[in-house]
């Protein structure tokens, strides 16, 4: 039945295919099913368009319907139970959920054009790229704790409709003790076994990767020094080597250790938000059904110096405080009172800077 919803839908002309859009639409069975995917691109307004194509498999039994092409794939959801280094993430938000610097989302839409499908099969048309190797990047994402690092990695890999692989780098240290060179083999030789046996190309996340990442020491050091620099350089070489799309997020600034900014082909900056980015942060988090007070101000909330991952919290810590309440409405004073309690709460340096802490 879902073969005719196609084939009907392919006959259809302009007009037709644009009333059946429902048929394109997440969750619709064509797509639920895998029959058609679609690729999601950054257009030159910001928005996001959707390229759909017939998937390979089904395109192939169309053409060939005698042939039977066996493919047994496991999927990743059964095999990510077997082992304890990875988690599988399923991306549910979207690049256009991330509030982010103009330059950061410049740099983030040419990165999404090289990753692009038809810009790869174009280099490899014109023999620059090997046709096996696939889509390769190696990215760090790099600025202080919540300002949308992980979500939006999330987010690139919904619009590259790829699975994450996660793996929380301050892990390393507590998985065998002493033994850190060979728990980052360890990392990279499950991700292609897993790789390997789903043939599914999933992003490979590494978060927190500050311990990885950050200057080797030089010179007479402790044991200690010398087996973090063993770490550091089986880390670089397997970096050196590594096939598919890799993201490694990190709260360090300025002390990334050359050696690697020089493996990785994108370093993208994430900056506090300012006053106008603060402001959509809040307008995109507030809960729209909920009662504010009449003299509710958003400005004034922009006006506070917070990273996304803090409104994030505060939103979350101020609502559960007015959900008990026998009136429950949202008045600046909550807010403000949770900020305050946010602001004491983390040792950011920004105390000092006046009439941003009431
Ligand atoms: N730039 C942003 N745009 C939208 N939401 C954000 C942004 N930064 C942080 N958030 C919110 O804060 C949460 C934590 O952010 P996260 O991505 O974990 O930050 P980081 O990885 O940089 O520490 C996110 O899940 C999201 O709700
Ligand atoms: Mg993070």
């Amino acid at each position: 039945r879902e073969m005719n919803t196609l084939i009907e839908l392919i006959s259809l002309d302009e007009y037709e295919r644009i009333k059946n859009r429902s048929l394109l639409e997440d969750g619709s069975h064509l797509i639920n099913d895998g029959i058609i995917d679609y690729e999601e691109m950054l257009n030159p307004f910001g928005g996001i368009s959707r390229a759909f194509y017939i998937v390979d498999e089904v395109l192939h039994s169309i053409i060939h319907p005698q042939k039977h092409k066996k493919v047994r794939r496991i999927k990743l959801n059964t095999l990510i139970d077997e082992q304890d280094i990875f988690e599988l993430v399923e991306p549910d938000t979207s690049l256009s959920d991330v509030v982010l610097a103009k330059e950061t989302s410049e740099t983030l839409q040419n990165l999404m054009r090289q990753l692009d499908k038809e810009v790869i099969n174009r280099l490899i048309e014109w023999g620059i790229k090997d046709k096996k190797s696939g889509i390769d990047a190696r990215i760090i994402f790099y600025g202080a704790a919540g300002t949308g690092k992980t979500m939006t990695a999330y987010s690139l890999a919904k619009s590259l409709k790829r699975q994450v692989l996660a793996f929380d780098c301050s892990k390393i240290l507590s998985m065998y003790v002493g033994e850190s060179e060979k728990n980052v083999r360890k990392i990279f030789d499950t991700f292609y076994d897993l790789c390997e046996k789903t043939k599914t190309e999933p992003i490979l996340l590494l978060n927190e990767a500050d311990q990885f990442l950050g200057a080797r020491s030089s010179g007479a050091n402790s044991g200690a020094d010398q087996m973090h620099n063993q770490m550091q350089n089986i880390f670089l070489e397997q970096i050196e080597k590594f096939k598919g799309v890799l993201i490694a997020t990190t709260n360090l600034l300025e002390n990334i250790d050359k050696a690697f900014s020089r493996r990785f082909n994108y370093k993208i900056e994430f900056k506090k938000p300012n006053q106008e980015q603060r402001l959509s942060l809040w307008k995109k988090m507030l809960p729209v059904d909920a009662p504010y007070e009449e003299k509710f101000d958003l400005n004034e909330l922009a006006g506070y110096s917070l990273t996304g991952g803090q409104i994030n919290l505060i939103i979350k810590n101020t609502a559960y405080r007015v959900a008990v309440r026998e009136k429950p409405l949202f008045s600046l004073a909550d807010f403000e009172q949770e900020i305050k309690k946010e602001k004491d709460a983390s040792f950011d340096g920004e105390k000092s800077m006046g009439f941003l802490n009431k």
